[in-house]
């Protein structure tokens, strides 16, 4: 028997299978309850039952909460409805940045300068984020590189991210000559405030530059879990067809979802090129001449987030109506993001 979850002070419901835990059934519902190892250690789900009642199959040996009134939503099966009070995590603010160990448990040389490696966290911690934040490597000697997280929340097992390689750069020298599967990293995460817009129906470009996909793909993907239906099109902008580092998975959301479109833009287009070619906001400027009533969401080199953001000024398009993430190329000064 299925039980019904209210959430004070939101006012957000919820259902929860046989046997699910509350964290469970909130996250698959996209309720935002905060968490932290989704394993009984952290605290981090924390909050009140005001209603009902709950039990902890599955907690292990020694767990327990700090009082009577205290309940451990990643641990907590309801035995009835609950009437719970917990702070739920709806902007970037409400989630702790955190420094974690984590272990590269696979490495995927998707083009000729991009790899995607996936990371894992201890089997105790999971990281919340929202889609279109990132992380920092902290490396030995205390500096910092950043990367965009390419996954979407509700996928968190592990940790995703597409690492473009910079001559001259130390860090992805590294990464792309000497990094292993296994080996093990510092990261600080999650950080940024480039997210979705959940309060907001308007129709949305986004307009990725090179490994500007990462962020946007967590963004896409998503919009697609929370079941939005908001008009989208992608324009990733490349130099030519070898850039486009996974061309497939933009072209099989355009065969899943109608209401999403997608144009690759090549800058230096093969000779057999046929699709659109030239600078990617120049694109989207002759596909939307009148772009006002959009959202736009841009991630890139900053040269193209400049561009854009004028371009589309020009054109109509509100400055709150524009997010974007601007990295930088780190060589060799190795500042900012790859
Ligand atoms: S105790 Fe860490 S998320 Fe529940």
């Amino acid at each position: 028997m299925s039980y019904r979850v209210s959430v004070q002070p939101s006012g957000h419901q919820f259902e929860v299978e046989p046997g699910e835990t509350v964290l469970d059934a909130a996250l698959r519902q996209n309720v935002g309850l905060p968490y932290g190892c989704r394993s009984g250690n952290c605290g981090s789900c924390a909050g009140e039952i005001l209603q009902g009642e709950a039990a902890y199959p599955e907690a292990e040996p020694g767990f327990e909460c700090a009082d009577e009134h205290c309940c451990i939503f990643c641990q907590a099966v309801p035995k009835s409805d609950l009437v719970i009070k917990v702070r739920e995590v709806e902007n970037v603010a409400d989630i702790q940045t955190r420094t974690l160990p984590c272990r590269v448990v696979r490495i995927d040389h998707l083009a000729h300068d991009v790899i995607r490696m996936y990371l894992k966290l201890p089997d105790n911690q999971r990281l919340q984020f929202l889609a279109g934040q990132y992380l920092e490597f902290i490396l030995a000697d205390g500096r910092h590189r950043a990367f965009s997280i390419a996954n979407a929340p509700h996928d968190d097992e592990l940790i995703e991210l597409h690492i473009r390689h910079v001559d001259g750069g130390a860090f992805t020298d590294y990464v792309f000559s000497k990094m292993r599967e296994k080996t093990i990293q510092r990261i600080q995460a999650p950080m940024g405030s480039f997210t979705l817009n959940e309060n907001s129906d308007a129709p949305m470009i986004l307009i990725a530059g090179g490994t500007g996909f990462a962020p946007l793909k967590a963004i896409i993907e998503h919009a697609f879990h929370r079941g939005l239906t908001r008009p989208m099109h992608l324009f990733w902008g490349v130099r030519s067809r070898r850039d486009l580092y996974l061309p497939e998975l933009p072209r099989q959301w355009e065969r899943e979802h109608d209401f999403f479109r997608f144009t690759p833009v090549l800058s230096e287009p093969d000779a057999d090129w046929s699709g659109a070619s030239g600078w990617v906001h120049e694109q989207v400027l002759k596909e939307y001449p009148s772009p006002s009533g959009h959202e736009i969401y841009m991630a890139g080199p900053p040269v193209m987030i400049v561009a854009a953001r004028e371009a589309l000024r020009k054109a109509g398009v509100a400055d709150d109506a524009m997010y974007y993430d601007a990295f930088e190329y780190a060589a060799p000064s190795e500042g900012g993001k790859d």
